[in-house]
């Protein structure tokens, strides 16, 4: 799986953020800017990825790797995406080297705020965070994890957050199918309410919509 660095202003776009509260939890984080970006502007952000675990080294040639590699997949699928977001290629790697900059010079500065960890077991208190946000890995690799780790991750996701839980995308990667076993999953989750929510960003066809869970 790529270690991708998507930047803040995708995130805010994915996740239709307007304001940030309190404390955030980017979980899976990758080499994406979001958190570094939230904590500069006050936030009480917190990245978790497994991918941490790696020498600073090794961490910064995986982030650097995951550019080109994800123009790759882009090329294999190119009818499955659209430009009217970044406005055309070279503006969306622009968008993803900055952010990968972003990102390893602040996990320098401020290792802590990246943990070393995995879904579906957290090292955090239950309701820890205010928001949780988890960008491209439940449902987009549904074809590597399957119904009943995302079944665990959600509920892991849901345990950390005081609030509200919100992930994006909802389709596979590639060619961006739907994910089957996605609605039911989501009925077999006690103590919360979903929605699917309209976001201004686009890329994969058809992929504008983030799932919205909150916490009763
Ligand atoms: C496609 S990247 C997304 C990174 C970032 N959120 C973004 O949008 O650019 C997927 C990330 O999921 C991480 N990952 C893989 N398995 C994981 C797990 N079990 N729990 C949390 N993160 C995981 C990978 O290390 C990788 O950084």
């Amino acid at each position: 799986m790529l270690v991708t660095s998507r930047s803040y202003a995708e995130y805010e776009a994915m996740f239709d953020l307007r304001e940030l509260p309190d404390s955030v939890l980017d979980c899976c984080a990758g080499g994406a800017s979001f958190t570094a970006e939230a904590a500069a502007r006050g936030v009480d952000a917190i990245a978790a990825d497994p991918a941490y675990e790696l020498e600073p080294s090794e961490l910064v040639d995986t982030v650097r790797r995951s550019l080109p590699a994800t123009a790759g997949i882009v090329d294999e699928h190119q009818g499955s995406f659209v430009w009217h977001w970044y406005g055309s290629p070279e503006r969306k790697d622009q968008y993803r080297i900055e952010a990968a900059d972003r990102f390893l010079q602040d996990v320098s500065v401020a290792p802590e705020r990246y943990i070393a960890a995995g879904l579906p077991e957290l090292p955090f208190g239950d309701r820890r965070f205010d928001l949780v946000l988890c960008s491209h890995l439940l449902f987009t690799w549904a074809d590597k994890y399957d119904r009943d780790w995302h079944l665990a991750a959600l509920r892991e996701l849901i345990r950390v957050s005081n609030a509200e839980v919100r992930i994006f995308p909802l389709v596979l990667q590639g060619a961006g199918e739907p994910v089957a076993f996605l609605p039911e999953i989501l009925d077999e989750l006690d103590g919360i309410t979903w929605e699917t929510r309209k976001v201004p960003y686009e890329f994969q066809v058809g992929a504008n919509e983030m799932l919205v869970i909150t916490r009763a």
